[in-house]
C-alpha cells in the first residue's frame, strides 16, 4: 500500500507479478496478507475451495478479520456491522450457495434484459442535460457516469423515486470510509429498506424486492428480512460506485486511444466485445474480498498456511502476458482471452460478480449513446492531469472534465 503503488498499479503489481507472484505483504492497517498477481493463481484463489471468504470458519483466521477491525474504526455498531460486513460476499458454501440460489430466482438474466430500455431512456434523459450544458467544460462523472448507475440499481431494487437523492447522499457517505457520517448513513439506510420491505409486504410491485420477498426454494427455504437488507444494501453499493467508474475510466480509455473509437464509430457491432477489453484494460475493481486459506496451500512456489489471508490482484492478472499477448494494448478486437470465460475484471468462481450482466448492459449503452450523441467529445484537461484517486483496490476519477 505503498504511495509508488497506489500511483501505478499498473506496473508496481507487475513487477511483482514478474519477480515475486506469490508474495507476504501488509494490507491497509491490516496484514500480514499474501499478494497473489499472475492470472492462473488469482483464479486459483478465487474458484478453489481451499480458499475461503468467511474468516471465521478458518482457526486462526478470524485474528486477520480486517473487516470486522475496519467496522470498528468506523464507529459501525455490532447490530449494523453484521449488515456490511457480512453480507453475500463474506459467506461460503452452503450458505452462499443457497443466498445465491435464491436470489437468483428473481435476479435474473431476464430482469436484466427486461431493464435495458429503461437504461437507455435513463441515458437519453442524462446526455439530454449534458446538451444543455454545452459546449462545457462540464464533470462527466457528476453529470453521468455517477447518476446513471445509481438511478438504474435504484429502480431495479425499487427504492422510491422520491428517496433516490437521498440514497445517493448516504451512498456517497458508505464509501467515503468517514466515521463520522458513516454510521448515521448506515443506519439509516437500513431503517429505510426495513421500512420498505413492511411496505412491498403489504403492497407487492414487479420491482427485485418483491421478488425476493416472494422468492423461495422448492423446499419453501426464503431469505430473512436480515438477509434482504443485506442484499439490498450490497447490491446498491457493489452496483453503482464500480459501474460509474467504468464508464468514467473507459471515456478516457476511447477518447485518449481514437484509432479504437474511430473502429467503434464505424462498426457499432464492436460495441460488445469493446466493453469486454475495456473492463479488463481498465476495470474499476483492481482488489478483491480476502480469502483465507482453509488448509496448507502450495501456490506459486511458496506455502500458504491455513488460517494466512490472501489478496488475488485482478489488474494483475488481466494483464499477465502468459494470457493476454502485448497485455498493455488496448484492442477492441481482441478475443476474450484468458482461460474460458476471459478476464476477471468481474471476478471469478462462486462469487463472481452477480451484477455483471447488469454492467455491462449499462457500460454498453452509456458509453455507445455518449459517443453518438456527441461527435466531438473531447478530454477538456490534459490527460496527464486527471485527477486519479490514489486508493488501493479501485481504479477511479474524483472528476472527468470534457466538453461535449
Ligand atoms: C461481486 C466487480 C457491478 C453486485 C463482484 C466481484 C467483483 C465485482 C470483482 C467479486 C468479488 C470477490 O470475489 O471478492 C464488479 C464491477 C462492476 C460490478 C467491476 C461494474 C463495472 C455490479 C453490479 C451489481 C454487482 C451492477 C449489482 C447489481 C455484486 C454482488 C457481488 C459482486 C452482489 C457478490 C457476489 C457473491 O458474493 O456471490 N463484483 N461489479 N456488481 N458484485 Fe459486482
Amino acid at each position: 500500500m505503498s504511495p509508488e503503488l497506489l500511483a501505478d498499479p499498473y506496473g508496481g503489481y507487475g513487477k511483482l507479478r514478474e519477480q515475486a507472484p506469490v508474495v507476504r505483504g501488509q494490507f491497509m492497517e491490516g496484514g500480514p496478507v499474501w499478494f497473489v498477481t499472475r492470472y492462473d493463481d488469482v483464479r486459483t484463489v478465487l474458484a478453489d475451495p481451499r480458499f475461503v471468504n468467511d474468516p471465521a470458519s478458518v482457526p486462526g483466521a478470524a485474528a486477520q478479520d480486517i473487516r470486522k477491525r475496519l467496522m470498528e474504526r468506523l464507529g459501525v455498531p455490532a447490530e449494523l456491522s453484521r449488515y456490511l460486513a457480512r453480507g453475500i460476499i463474506d459467506t461460503d458454501p452452503p450458505d452462499h450457495t443457497r443466498l445465491r440460489k435464491l436470489v437468483s430466482r428473481t435476479f435474473t438474466v431476464r430482469r436484466v434484459a427486461d431493464l435495458r430500455s429503461r437504461v437507455e431512456a435513463i441515458t437519453a434523459a442524462l446526455l439530454d442535460d449534458l446538451a444543455a450544458a454545452a459546449p462545457g467544460p462540464v464533470d462527466l462523472i457528476e453529470t453521468f457516469a455517477y447518476p446513471l448507475p445509481i438511478t438504474v440499481i435504484c429502480e431495479l431494487v425499487g427504492i422510491p423515486e422520491a428517496d433516490r437523492p437521498v440514497w445517493r447522499e448516504w451512498g456517497r457517505a458508505l464509501v467515503s470510509m468517514n466515521p463520522e457520517i458513516l454510521p448515521d448513513a448506515l443506519r439509516a439506510m437500513v431503517d429505510h429498506i426495513h421500512d420498505l420491505i413492511g411496505r412491498r409486504r403489504a403492497a407487492p410491485t414487479d420491482d427485485l424486492l418483491s421478488g425476493l420477498i416472494r422468492t423461495h426454494d422448492e423446499d419453501g427455504d426464503r431469505l430473512s428480512d436480515g438477509e434482504m437488507v443485506s442484499l439490498v444494501l450490497t447490491l446498491v453499493l457493489a452496483g453503482h460506485e464500480t459501474t460509474a467508474h467504468l464508464i468514467g475510466n473507459a471515456t478516457v480509455a476511447l477518447l485518449t486511444h481514437p484509432d479504437q473509437l474511430g473502429l467503434l464509430r464505424r462498426d457499432p457491432a464492436l460495441w460488445p466485445g469493446a466493453v469486454n477489453e475495456l473492463m479488463r484494460w481498465c476495470g474499476p475493481v483492481h482488489l478483491v474480498r480476502l480469502r483465507y486459506a482453509a488448509t496448507d496451500v502450495e501456490l506459486g512456489g511458496v506455502t500458504i498456511r491455513a488460517g494466512e489471508a490472501v489478496q488475488a490482484v485482478l489488474v494483475s492478472a488481466n494483464f499477465d502476458p502468459r494470457e493476454y499477448p502485448d497485455p498493455d494494448r488496448l484492442d477492441i478486437t481482441r478475443r476474450p482471452g484468458g482461460r474460458g470465460d476471459g478476464h476477471v475484471g468481474f471476478g471469478h468462481g462462486a462469487h463472481y460478480c452477480l451484477g455483471a450482466a447488469l454492467a455491462r448492459q449499462e457500460g454498453e449503452v452509456a458509453l455507445h449513446a455518449l459517443i453518438d450523441r456527441f461527435p466531438d467529445l473531447a478530454l477538456a484537461v490534459d490527460p496527464a492531469e486527471l485527477a486519479w484517486q490514489q486508493v488501493p483496490g479501485a481504479r477511479r476519477l474524483a472528476e472527468l472534465p470534457v466538453t461535449v
